[in-house]
């Protein structure tokens, strides 16, 4: 057995041989014997779960815990009232022939508002839906082709800049949507560059609508993320890893922690909630498939967040510090009556 300076160890197991291929690789991350993790039999969808188990910061991708929370819910309620309110401005951003791309798009649910209003405006459209649940969108793709009398679906399963660039040569003019706060999971330290990624995929005609949260309230978002949802946060993930890795994780050797950490108003990083699990034990846990002893210290953190943030909670200076850095003006702003939900339509800078 080998031991390693980050709390990994490789189980040698003599007949099984190690496969050489590499996890993902994070800058600043040690991921020094990622060649003595196994990893033939993992799917490459999981490849990046691999990549945070042995990361120095021992974590999972936020989108490994495939999390509803009460605050999830009102986020899509107040989002949906801005839209039932706006889609008609949303439409009234394009030209026909116009193609709308939905980011992360999953049930489509919300974005049904502005395919009706843009349907309502310029008579046909083109929908691409891009999601990394592939079999999802297609099954969703196909009934809103069948509700909706000149729609054309096109589903892209794949990742939000694979879509995009994969977009980038269509003539057509292009409303690109962001909805569900789903940007807000990026780790802080990304979410320029993935501005700018997707900035560099557009064309001055082009309009980028993102739907984020801007509840700032301590109380309510604790309570929104807090203990009540350890099942979905915390439970439900580490049995995930042990079916996943052939595991023996045990749920119970770890608590729950969520924070609310707020940030000064009139600077350019937004609030966010964090969650980790914590270690309540020096323990080892082994993932028989990949051939992996995890060492955790007592207190050791494990995060569920590629980055500090779980999600973020904006303000609309931080929104418009986002738009200037990475090459995008705010063009239009919409929002709900409490003003804790912003709808922001962002044009490139030529
Ligand atoms: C919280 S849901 C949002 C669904 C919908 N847009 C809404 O606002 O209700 C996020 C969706 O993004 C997808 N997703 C997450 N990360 C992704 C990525 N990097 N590339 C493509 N899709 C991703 C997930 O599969 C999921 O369907």
């Amino acid at each position: 057995m080998n031991h390693h300076s980050n709390g990994v160890s490789t189980v040698d197991n003599g007949d099984v041989t190690k496969a050489k291929r590499s996890v993902t690789e994070k800058k600043g991350d040690v991921i020094k014997e990622k060649n003595c993790v196994i990893t033939r039999d993992v799917p490459p969808a999981l490849m990046p779960v691999v990549a945070g188990l042995t990361s120095k910061r021992k974590r999972v991708p936020y989108w490994y815990l495939l999390v509803t929370t009460s605050e999830t819910y009102t986020v899509w309620k107040k989002e949906y009232s801005v839209l039932q309110r706006h889609s008609d401005d949303i439409a009234s951003k394009a030209t026909s022939p116009v193609v709308l791309v939905d980011l992360g798009s999953g049930a489509s649910s919300k974005t049904r508002l502005i395919i009706e209003a843009m349907l309502k405006r310029h008579g046909t459209l083109t929908f691409v839906p891009v999601d990394v649940s592939k079999e999802h969108i297609e099954e969703v793709g196909k009934q809103l082709g069948r509700d909706y009398e000149g729609l054309t679906v096109e589903p892209f399963g794949g990742l939000f800049v694979d879509g995009l660039r994969y977009l980038s040569t269509r003539q057509e003019q292009k409303v690109i949507l962001f909805l569900g706060n789903s940007f807000s999971n990026t780790c802080i330290y990304e979410q320029v560059d993935l501005m700018k990624e997707i900035r560099a995929q557009l064309t001055a005609k082009d309009r980028f609508v993102m739907g984020l949260d801007m509840n700032v309230d301590r109380e309510s978002l604790l309570k929104a993320y807090g203990q009540q949802w350890v099942t979905f946060q915390k439970d439900n993930p580490i049995c995930r890893l042990n079916k996943d890795f052939d595991g023996d994780m045990d749920a119970a050797k770890f608590e729950l922690i969520t924070d609310f950490v707020e940030n000064p108003a009139d600077g350019d990083t937004p609030s966010y909630v964090t969650g980790y699990w914590r270690s309540l034990a020096a323990q080892r846990v082994n993932f028989r498939k990949l051939g992996l002893n995890l060492d955790f210290q007592s207190g050791e953190k494990f995060f569920f967040s590629d980055g500090p943030n779980w999600s973020c909670k904006w303000n609309l200076h931080q929104i418009r510090r986002l738009a200037e850095k990475s090459g995008f003006a705010l063009e239009d702003y919409w929002t709900n009556d409490a003003e804790d939900c912003g709808l922001v339509c962002f044009a490139p800078v030529p």
